[in-house]
């Protein structure tokens, strides 16, 4: 039998409540936090959609895991469960455990680069990429060109340009100390990446013996993407599907607090263990014993379940169609978003709804800031806040695309909540080319997205023009 409503397939044991806000109490929430809801107080937002990451709900299971965790300094048993974890599912041998995603970056990129390499991704993600520029490393983003495009139907949207990788390799392989592909492609719309575009990069840099690292933090959802759109993988579990995407790679890195299904840690896992024992040493320096790399026995027990409960494939199927919900009501309502919707969020096309508004206005952020007053609905800015840059004269460089991403915690919101946000989405649509332009009043040096001030260049609205409180 089937239906129309896929059901959450879960039972809710806890509840947190969330405190409602009033229209002019956020206006002055929003100035007070100079128009970045990064500085907003959580228990300001009503629905937070700023990051799937570490924001998601652990299972009855891993709460029990959390009570049994071993906090031994060194051999804890949480360890070897969460290190069997990973062998298992990432056919890894040597597994490092680190507090989160960008500690494993850096401890990698430390041992790994010098000044003056170069390293290819699919997209970096901005904290890789910020890791490796620290270094001295030059980040190369090489998406095959539908991936750009926010209107392409292609299945995998997320995969690296074969073409442009083997021209890079052929030119730069001194430079290159590994090669790394992002799955699912976050910066480029949460988009996955084919089995087949691994291999090809395999292939690709196998001649040159240069390793090949793939950046995992959602790989749960890209193995499910692999299941649903690529051919000869029907009949395969997502675990087999995770297994094999692995045995590709020379390396992993990953955060957990996506796919792992946490709230925190992360690991870098390798084949070659001389290179694990120089990452050992450094890790000892900086994040704590290799046997608990910067987390408690509790996280890594938690983690041992959780890794296999992101690749259950009744959750998969309900998350990637929340998504896929959400986005038709969206596109029924005029919204543009880039199709088909990947797999944690939902990146709304700001630069063409706001198409008053060009990138040194920063469409996004203001769509992001009339999210926050209109529905208290907060939501991150991926355009030229996030990727924006200068160039050596000084002069402004715009990312691709002006998106705004609306991330889905995993496990946390209901479709009442989803069908909020639509109907807030839609009021604002209605109204959107009278939203500002804002200027950024102040800027830190490394990820500006996270903590700059802003100002709009006209008060962000009256209550003639936008309708605030939804009805
Ligand atoms: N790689 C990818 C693909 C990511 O999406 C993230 C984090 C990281 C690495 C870094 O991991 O946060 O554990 O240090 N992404 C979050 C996001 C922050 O909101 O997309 P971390």
């Amino acid at each position: 039998m089937t239906t129309k409503v896929l059901f959450e397939p879960f039972k809710i044991k806890s509840v947190e409540p969330i405190r409602t806000t009033t229209q002019s109490e956020r206006r002055a929430l929003l100035e007070n936090a100079n128009y970045n809801p990064f500085l907003l107080a959580a228990d300001d937002v009503m629905i937070d959609l700023l990051t799937d990451s570490g924001t998601g709900a652990m299972s009855a299971a891993q709460w029990a895991a959390v009570m049994t965790g071993d906090e031994s300094y060194a051999g804890s048993r949480s360890y070897y469960a969460f290190r069997d974890a990973v062998r298992d599912i990432f056919t890894l041998p040597e597994v490092i455990p680190t507090h989160q995603g960008r500690a494993a970056e850096h401890l990698l990129f430390s041992q790994v680069c010098k000044k003056g390499d170069l390293v290819p991704n699919n997209t970096h993600f901005d904290t890789t990429r910020a890791n490796l520029e620290c270094c001295g490393v030059e980040a190369l983003d090489l998406i095959i060109e539908e991936g750009k495009d926010p209107y392409s139907q292609h299945p995998f949207k997320g995969n690296m340009d074969l073409v442009a990788l083997a021209d890079v390799l052929e030119k730069e392989k001194d430079r290159i100390p590994f090669v790394i592909i992002t799955i699912t492609n976050n910066s480029a719309g949460g988009q996955p990446v084919s089995m087949e575009n691994v291999v090809g990069v395999k292939r690709l840099v196998e001649p040159y013996g240069i390793p090949l690292f793939i950046d995992s933090a959602r790989f749960a959802e890209n193995s499910y993407f692999i299941k649903t759109r690529e051919s000869g993988y029907k009949n395969k579990s997502t675990l087999e599907i995770a297994r094999e995407l692995f045995s590709h790679a020379d390396g992993a890195l990953m955060s957990c607090k996506k796919d792992g299904m946490a709230n925190i840690g992360g690991f870098l896992a390798v084949r070659d263990p001389e290179l694990a024992a120089k990452l050992r040493d450094t890790l000892i320096l900086t994040e704590g014993f290799p046997t608990y790399g910067g987390l408690a026995g509790r996280d890594l027990a938690a983690l041992s379940l959780g890794l296999y409960e992101a690749l259950e494939e009744d959750y998969l199927r309900y998350r990637i169609r929340t998504v896929a919900y959400m986005a038709t009501k969206l596109l029924e309502q005029g919204v543009p978003i880039v199709e088909p919707p990947g797999g944690h969020a939902i990146y709304i096309d700001a630069g063409r709804l706001l198409s008053h508004l060009g990138p040194e206005a920063f469409p996004g952020q203001s769509l992001v800031c009339a999210l926050y007053l209109v529905g208290g609905i907060r939501a991150v800015e991926v355009g030229s806040v996030m990727f924006g840059s200068q160039d050596e004269q000084g002069n402004p460089i715009y990312a691709p695309n002006e998106l705004v991403r609306l991330a889905f915690p995993r496990r946390v919101y209901t479709q009442s909540h989803f069908d909020y946000v639509v109907e807030i989405l839609t009021q604002i649509a209605e109204k959107a080319d009278q939203l500002p332009g804002l200027d950024i009043s102040y800027q830190p040096r490394f990820l500006r997205h996270f903590t700059s001030h802003f100002q709009p260049r006209h008060a962000f609205q009256n209550e003639n023009q936008l309708c605030l409180e939804p009805s």
